[in-house]
């Protein structure tokens, strides 16, 4: 193992005293598609679900496509058939979810280190996965490396905000019961995402945040809310009352899911 790599791993162990290569790979072996369960039905009346929202962001038509922490591959549905797309993902139960949802192109590969040729595509995306990555500007860096001169990255991140006043008292009761909120190995808001992306070498970033809502209609909605979020280190106990916080929110209740949208270009050759 290369002395990077090693540096690396070290990260990865003590990024926040957990073991996040550990627990991302027991967690989503576990809950293979979680993230589409709930980003499917979270929703913003212009835009649709967050991915729908996020592939408005790249051009209507791309050849090669490249999604990176692509999980099930969620949005591989939202490109034409004859799109040659590639969605690289490290956890095989992930990636066998969308092989037998139909969705090919599948590759066991690392957000760090893309298996792909230079500039070979016209579109790179990652929804949901560059918070994960050990360093994120390596993985961005990565991102930028297989677009093409003139092709489109987009990102999905979690976002801090919109929120409405009301969310105020239904995430504090969440944060009450699991003793803090989900957490991420790294936090990347708006000012940290314009340095990563003029560091990348892209240009023209455009960052824009929307509050989705996830309907709390049922128990079962509860208790998908609560299993989506990375919680290490919490108790069955915290999880179960975070369920019963949430439950009392049901049949009408919401969470709010605020995320923001990353895009930006490669520049093209004149
Ligand atoms: C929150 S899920 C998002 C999945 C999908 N993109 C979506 O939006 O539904 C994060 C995904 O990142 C993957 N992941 C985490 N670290 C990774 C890494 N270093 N390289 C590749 N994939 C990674 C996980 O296996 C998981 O499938």
């Amino acid at each position: 193992m290369g002395r990077e790599r090693a540096a690396d791993r070290c990260a990865t162990v003590s990024c926040m005293g957990v073991d996040w290569e550990r627990y991302l790979a027991a967690y989503h072996g576990e809950n293979p598609g979680i993230t589409e369960r709930v980003l499917r039905q979270s929703v913003h009346r212009d835009h649709g679900n967050p991915y729908r929202w996020l592939r408005a962001g790249l051009p209507p038509e791309p050849h090669v496509v490249v999604d990176a922490a692509a999980g099930n591959l969620p949005l591989r549905p939202l490109f034409a058939d004859d799109t040659a797309y590639v969605g690289c993902d490290l956890s095989k139960s992930e990636l066998t979810l969308a092989a037998s949802q139909g969705r090919m192109g599948v590759v066991l590969a690392d957000i760090n280190r893309l298996p792909l040729a230079d500039e070979c595509a016209d579109a790179a995306l990652s929804s949901m996965g560059l918070m994960l990555a050990v360093k994120p500007q390596r993985a961005l860096d990565e991102l930028a490396r297989v677009l093409r001169p003139g092709g489109t990255l987009a990102l999905l991140l979690p976002a801090q905000w919109p929120l409405r006043p009301a969310d105020v008292p239904r995430l504090a009761s969440l944060i009450w019961a699991l003793r803090g909120p989900g957490s991420m190995p790294n936090v990347v808001g708006p000012r940290r995402a314009r340095q990563m992306i003029r560091k990348a070498g892209l240009v023209a970033p455009d960052i824009q945040r929307v509050r989705f809502r996830f309907p709390i209609a049922s128990a079962a909605d509860a208790e998908l809310a609560v299993t989506a979020l990375y919680t290490p280190g919490r108790s069955e106990r915290q999880r179960d009352q975070a369920v019963s916080a949430l439950e009392r929110l049901a049949p009408d209740g919401e969470l709010p899911v605020p995320l923001m949208r990353v895009t930006a270009r490669k520049a093209a050759i004149d």
